[in-house]
C-alpha cells in the first residue's frame, strides 16, 4: 500500500485568509492541500474557481506544496487546461460528470497534471476497474459531495476494500466526514490519502490530528 498522504480540505478554512490558511495547513504537516472546486451544477453550491487557484499558488510555491483538486464540476474537460495553468498538481474528475473518462484522462496528463477519478457513494466501485491502469488516484467520497462537515458514511467502506484488494499500489482517497473518531474505518479497509477539512482546521492543534491521521494508516500498512 503507498504512504499515508493526509490532504486538509481548504473549504474548511477561512476564505478570507486563504493564502494563510494553506501556509497554516503546510505548516502544521500537511501532505497535500484539497482544494475543493464547486460549480453550482454538478453539486449544489459554489466554490472557487481557478484564478483563486493561481492567486494561492502564487504564495505556496510549486514543488513545497501539492495541490489535490477534486472538481465537483460538469463537464470537466473544460477546465483541465485552466487549472494546470493555475499550478494544479493533481485533477480529480467525477466520473458521474464525464461519459468519456479515458479521453479526459489523456487530456490530464497531457496538461502535466496527475489524473484522479472520484464515485459518489452510490456509484459502484466496478465502474473504474478498467480505468485504474490510466489513473493516479481514485477517490472514494464518503459523503454526497457538495458541503463540508457532514456525516462519514461508513457504508462506503467495502468499495474502498475491494479497490484495495484489486489493486495494491493504487493511490486510494477518502472525502468527508473523515477525523479522529472515523479514521480507524478508512485505514483498516485500505484508503491510504485522507481528506479532512472540519477535523483539522476545527482543531485546537491542527498539528495534532493531522499526525493521529498518519500514524493510524501508516500502522494499518505495517498488519
Ligand atoms: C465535500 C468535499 C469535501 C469536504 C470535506 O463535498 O468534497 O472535501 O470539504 O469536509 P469535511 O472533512 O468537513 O467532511
Ligand atoms: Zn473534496
Amino acid at each position: 500500500m503507498p504512504e499515508a498522504k493526509i490532504a486538509p480540505s481548504i473549504l474548511a478554512s477561512n476564505f478570507g485568509n486563504l493564502a494563510a490558511e494553506c501556509k497554516r495547513a503546510m505548516h502544521c504537516g500537511a501532505d497535500w492541500l484539497h482544494v475543493d472546486i464547486m460549480d453550482g451544477h454538478f453539486v449544489p453550491n459554489i466554490t472557487i474557481g481557478a484564478p483563486v487557484v493561481t492567486c494561492i499558488r502564487g504564495a505556496l510555491p510549486k514543488g513545497d506544496s501539492f495541490f489535490d483538486c477534486h472538481m465537483m464540476v460538469a463537464e470537466p474537460e473544460r477546465w483541465v487546461e485552466d487549472f494546470a495553468k493555475a499550478g494544479g498538481d493533481l485533477y480529480c474528475f467525477h466520473y458521474e460528470a464525464t461519459s468519456s473518462p479515458e479521453a479526459l484522462i489523456d487530456k490530464i496528463h497531457a496538461s502535466g497534471m496527475r489524473a484522479g477519478c472520484a464515485l459518489k457513494p452510490k456509484t459502484p466501485v466496478s465502474a473504474v476497474f478498467d480505468l485504474v491502469p490510466k489513473l493516479d488516484m481514485v477517490l472514494i467520497m464518503t459523503v454526497e459531495p457538495g458541503f463540508g462537515g457532514q456525516k462519514f458514511m461508513i457504508e462506503c467502506m467495502p468499495k474502498v476494500e475491494e479497490l484495495r484488494s484489486k489493486f495494491p499500489d493504487l493511490d486510494i482517497e477518502v472525502d468527508g466526514g473523515l477525523g479522529p473518531a472515523t479514521i480507524d474505518f478508512a485505514a483498516d479497509a485500505g484508503a491510504n490519502v485522507i481528506v479532512a477539512g472540519t477535523s483539522v482546521f476545527g482543531a485546537k492543534d491542527p498539528r495534532e490530528v493531522i499526525a493521529l491521521l498518519r500514524e493510524t494508516v501508516n500502522k494499518r500498512q505495517l498488519k
